[in-house]
């Protein structure tokens, strides 16, 4: 691989849709970096593929595990440039012990996630990913499209950082009563009125509940059998978070019983089997997922709250940046460690 000043990225998973933002952000910035293009998942059986690039690049469902890193640093690879805030499929420790710096893009557009999350939510309020279809089909009758006002009910928002933040002050603006959970409350969102609960409380009180925290080793299945049966009756549930916040099986009794009343996922705790690809002509095999999909109640959409030309744009930039700051040695707050998980 090349050295001296322009620095080989070994760029896992790469859709169309980010080679050409990519190549105009390393263009913009002068050309630092050469990206070499792979469309195979970052794992063990493809590791081999970064051939010692000194970056590697990847994104949400790349395998970067223990033993990836270590076949990764034992080729030279120093540096891991997530292209996505998350990173909890990165074993951090395992980076930090290997001496690979790992880097993010904490925060690219959080609008683009809250506005998605907010675009799932009116969807299922006003059944438009039913209506959608009856229309097109010619069927223009009514029946099963009775939607109900968000104006006065109460939505709970788990996770008020940046995104959690916007989804509030927007669900706020269209006149819910906002409840929160998180440690750190948004002082923003305090001003507007939003009330800061326990979880008990936000699952007993909210009509929708949306996931806006990040995943970590303490909130896996935050939604599991005991908090939907805490749930009011016909609640709506919106993950845009990461799935295995929530316990599908779970979800899907949930929806069964009635309890839930309507469900939107962004994302799925399986997702890394499915999502990113197009598997029109394939059986899916998850039973759990393909009954999802049986529900008139349910929206899913794979994993695509964050893509607006802003977020890719602006992920680039950051990405770039990141990898040229951390093959420098000029620090960088993009940088992620263990003590952050
Ligand atoms: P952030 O770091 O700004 O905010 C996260 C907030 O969640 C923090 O205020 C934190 O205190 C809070 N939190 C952590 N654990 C919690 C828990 N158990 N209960 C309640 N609150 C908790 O992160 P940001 O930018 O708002 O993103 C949030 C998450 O959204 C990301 O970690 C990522 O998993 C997800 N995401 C999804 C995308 C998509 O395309 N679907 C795109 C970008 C992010």
């Amino acid at each position: 691989m090349s050295g001296g000043r322009v620095t080989e990225i070994a760029f896992f998973s790469a859709k169309t849709y980010e080679r050409q933002v990519f190549d105009a952000a390393n263009a913009a910035a002068g050309n630092p970096h050469h990206l070499v293009y792979l469309e195979n998942r970052l794992e063990l059986e493809s590791v081999g593929l970064a051939m010692g690039a000194p970056t590697v690049c990847v994104f949400v469902n790349d395998v970067v595990s223990a033993p990836v890193i270590e076949a990764l640093a034992a080729g030279g690879t120093r540096c891991i440039a997530l292209r996505c805030a998350g990173f909890n499929n990165v074993d951090l420790e395992a980076a930090e012990r290997l001496g690979v710096t790992v880097v993010r893009v904490p925060s690219y557009s959080p609008n683009a996630v809250a506005e998605h999350t907010l675009a799932l939510i009116l969807t299922l309020t006003r059944r438009i990913h039913l209506a959608y279809n009856r229309v097109r089909d010619g069927n223009f009758a009514l029946d099963g499209l009775v939607g109900f006002d968000l104006a006065g009910k109460t939505a709970g928002v788990v996770g008020t950082g940046r995104i959690g933040a916007i989804v509030g002050r927007l669900l706020w603006h269209l006149r819910c009563k906002v409840l929160a959970v998180d440690p750190y409350p948004n002082d923003h969102l305090l001003n507007l009125g939003a009330e800061y609960v326990d979880m008990d409380t936000l699952l007993a009180e909210s009509d929708l509940i949306t996931l806006n925290c990040p995943l970590t080793d303490e909130n896996h299945h935050l939604i599991d059998e005991a908090a939907i049966a805490k749930m009011r009756d016909g609640v709506m549930l919106i993950n845009t978070g990461r799935g295995p916040l929530i316990d599908t099986s779970a979800v899907v009794a949930g929806l069964k019983s009635g309890r839930i009343g309507s469900l939107a996922l962004d994302v799925y705790e399986e997702e890394a089997d499915l999502f990113f690809e197009d598997r029109s002509h394939e059986i899916i095999d998850d039973d759990v997922f393909a009954r999802l999909l049986t529900f008139p109640n349910v929206l899913i959409t794979a994993h695509q709250a964050f893509l607006t030309n802003e977020a890719l744009s602006a992920i680039a930039e950051t990405t770039l940046q990141n990898v040229s700051d951390v093959l420098s040695g000029t620090p960088t707050d993009n940088e992620v460690h263990p003590t952050d998980a």
